[in-house]
């Protein structure tokens, strides 16, 4: 389909009247930016749905007012240029107006551990932002299958969580990590970071795989995962918000008690280096 007639829509009328061309269709919701992480969602959505779509969407009410709003980087040319070679059928770039007429005034809120712990406890009101504009996006476009990434697994199993409680009619998949050459998880947010800070932020892969590499080796004491966690990011340059190994569909922490054989595991770390943010995990009980 690469080369097809590629629609770009800017009004939620526009996208309901392009959205009637297509039987059944994937959305892939995006902030923009484009890289590899977000097309391989994208050829995943490819290969099980009739048509695609991609929204842009630089969504200011998941922004803390100390967080990088307004230097969230940004391309719409080059991104429009992605999704065209990667053979999406629509896109909706809204402006903030459309999403966001005066006087709104409606949000979807979420709670429980997955919307408490973590980067919820980071930054409160994060996640309720996220399942809001989700929720628009998904009654906008009506999709069949949505498409997000483990990169972003509390974001992943709020959203899931979200399409369960409320009955939302259609399928959250969930994408593997995409990753540069050094381990890094690929984010839009990585050109933030210098060539140095570049190096340490391959610390974090590399301290996920120290720790898995520990779980295979048959250790499953919570606390020492979380040790060794800490540990292989000892240094004066990176500020560690939380180095967790948890439940990895509650994200609750695992405790002494749950250590057996069988144990499923998530290892989740949020480091600064610099004014950078950055957050990874990796599932230890899978190869
Ligand atoms: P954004 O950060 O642009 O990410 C869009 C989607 O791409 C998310 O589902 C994210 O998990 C996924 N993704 C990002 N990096 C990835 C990587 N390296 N490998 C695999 N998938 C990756 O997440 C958001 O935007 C926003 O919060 C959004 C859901 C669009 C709501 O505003």
């Amino acid at each position: 389909r690469a080369g097809h007639a590629m629609r770009v829509e800017t009004t939620i009328a526009g996208v309901r009247a392009a959205r009637r061309l297509f039987p059944s269709i994937g959305l892939v919701p995006t902030m923009g930016f484009l890289h590899d992480g977000h097309l391989s969602l994208i050829r995943r959505a490819r290969r099980e749905c009739g048509a695609v779509a991609v929204s842009i969407f630089v969504n200011p009410t998941q922004f803390a007012p100390s967080e990088d709003l307004s230097r969230y980087p940004r391309d719409l040319p080059r991104d429009l240029e992605m999704l065209r070679g990667a053979g999406v059928d629509l896109v909706f770039v809204p402006e903030v107006a459309e999403m966001y007429p005066p006087g709104y005034a409606t949000g979807v809120s979420v709670s429980g551990p997955v919307a408490e712990v973590l980067e919820a406890a980071v930054r409160p009101g994060h996640f309720a932002a996220v399942a809001t504009v989700v929720t628009k996006l998904f009654n906008i476009v009506q999709p069949d299958r949505a498409y997000f990434g483990q990169k972003d697994a509390q974001q992943a199993a709020v959203i899931r969580k979200m399409a369960r409680d409320l009955d939302m009619p259609l399928e959250v998949v969930i994408g593997n990590t995409v990753r540069d050459p050094d381990g890094v998880a690929m984010s839009s947010r990585n050109v933030y970071l210098s060539a140095a800070d570049r190096v340490l932020a391959a610390r974090l892969p590399a301290a996920l795989r120290a720790v898995r590499e520990a779980f295979a080796a048959g250790e499953r004491d919570p606390d020492q995962l979380r040790s060794l966690l800490r540990l292989q990011l000892d240094d004066p340059a990176m500020l560690i918000d939380y180095a967790s190994i948890a439940d990895p569909d509650t994200l609750s922490e695992l405790q002494a008690a749950d250590a057996r054989p069988g144990m499923r595991a998530l290892a989740l770390l949020a480091v600064r280096i610099g004014r950078t943010r950055l957050i990874d995990n990796l599932r230890l009980d899978l190869p």
